[in-house]
């Protein structure tokens, strides 16, 4: 299917429009004012995450960037530091959030195609109570990996690096904006990957397809100072229940469909001589390419897809991307490889 406008949009799977059922669900919710705790559908869809992943608490914020910032913060003081990926969206994309908002320190690895590393990281962290070093009090971990191509992270790594946490005082943040994705690609809980995280930020606009909304997981006690810290970015949101409707929805019908996305990337790969191995996901990574030549042929031709660099393009299956829109992708895109 292509857009309103004609385009078969491969950018993003931020990209999606509300479905019918969801706009449908978005009219009828029962709203309160949220600034008192009185919407009942966002109450529920905390409540509900955070059971799901098996945290305490839960607080509906706007975004994943602000779910990334606060979490981080819940567990990372002024002028100590988070360690993680040199390719993490926490620390490429969130337009220096953590320093500029926070005052925290980010220190990176630049690890083999963004698979986590336990050891690596470890081998990087700097104690607490040495006048000479920036202590480590945190450890950043994105799954999937947007930028190493919708990769999933190794469940052995992720257990081995809270286990070796516990005992070093250092706390885990997880970036799980696209957690859903690698819940259904290695069939791994979604309360398992929970449990492995301090703090936990999930997206429900990215590959769940709703138009708002990303959920803080933590204990009851850093949840209720993450509501003081969205209060003060002015993320406290009123009716927002509307929004929270649109989450529900998407947990009740947009999840097991994510193993279509999954193969239509596939397919995709497949079609335009890319290594199927390489596609984890929902993502299809062409690497070696004309970046801005390829961009520009394909949208005079009908394709949005993503420039990550000058050699890469990134195209991404989502609910708006049907079987007819991957052939239709796939006869423009092939003859420009
Ligand atoms: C891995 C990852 N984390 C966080 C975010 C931030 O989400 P938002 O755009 O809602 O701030 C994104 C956005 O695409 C993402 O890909």
């Amino acid at each position: 299917m292509a857009d309103g406008d004609g385009f078969v949009d491969l950018r993003s799977d931020t990209v999606t429009k509300p479905t019918a059922g969801m706009r449908a669900a978005m009219a009828d919710a029962e709203v309160g004012d949220d600034v008192y705790g009185e919407d009942p559908l966002v109450n529920a869809l905390e409540e509900r995450v955070a059971e799901l992943f098996g945290h305490e608490a839960a607080v509906f914020v706007p975004s994943g960037t602000m779910g990334n910032q606060i979490g981080m913060r819940l567990v990372c003081q002024p002028g100590q530091e988070v360690l993680g990926d040199a390719e993490a969206h926490v620390v490429t994309y969130e337009m220096g959030a953590a320093a500029a908002v926070f005052g925290l320190s980010t220190r990176t690895v630049v690890s083999a195609g963004g698979v986590l590393d336990a050891d690596q990281l470890i081998e990087q962290v700097r104690p607490f109570g040495n006048w000479h070093l920036t202590p480590t009090a945190a450890i950043a971990v994105e799954n999937t990996h947007n930028r190493a191509g919708g990769l999933v992270q190794p469940l052995a790594q992720l257990e081995k690096l809270f286990a070796w946490s516990r005992d070093a005082g250092v706390a885990v943040h997880l970036d799980g904006a696209r957690i859903w994705n690698a819940a259904v690609a290695s069939g791994v809980p979604l309360s398992t990957y929970g449990r492995l995280a301090d703090t936990a930020s999930v997206c429900l606009s990215k590959g769940l397809g709703a138009p708002v909304g990303s959920v803080l997981l933590s204990s009851a006690d850093r949840i209720a100072e993450a509501r003081l810290w969205r209060k003060r970015l002015g993320g406290g949101m009123r009716q927002v229940g509307v929004l929270a409707a649109a989450g529900h929805h998407a947990l009740d019908h947009h999840v097991d469909r994510l193993a279509d996305d999954h193969a239509r990337a596939r397919t995709l790969a497949e079609r335009l001589g890319v290594d199927p191995a390489t596609v984890h996901t929902n993502m299809v990574v062409l690497d070696g390419v004309a970046a801005p030549m390829l961009t520009e042929a394909a949208r005079a031709q009908g394709v949005l897809v993503s420039q990550v660099s000058a050699t890469k393009v990134r195209l991404l299956t989502h609910l708006d991307v049907d079987d007819a829109a991957i052939t239709r992708a796939a006869e423009v895109l092939a003859p420009l490889l």
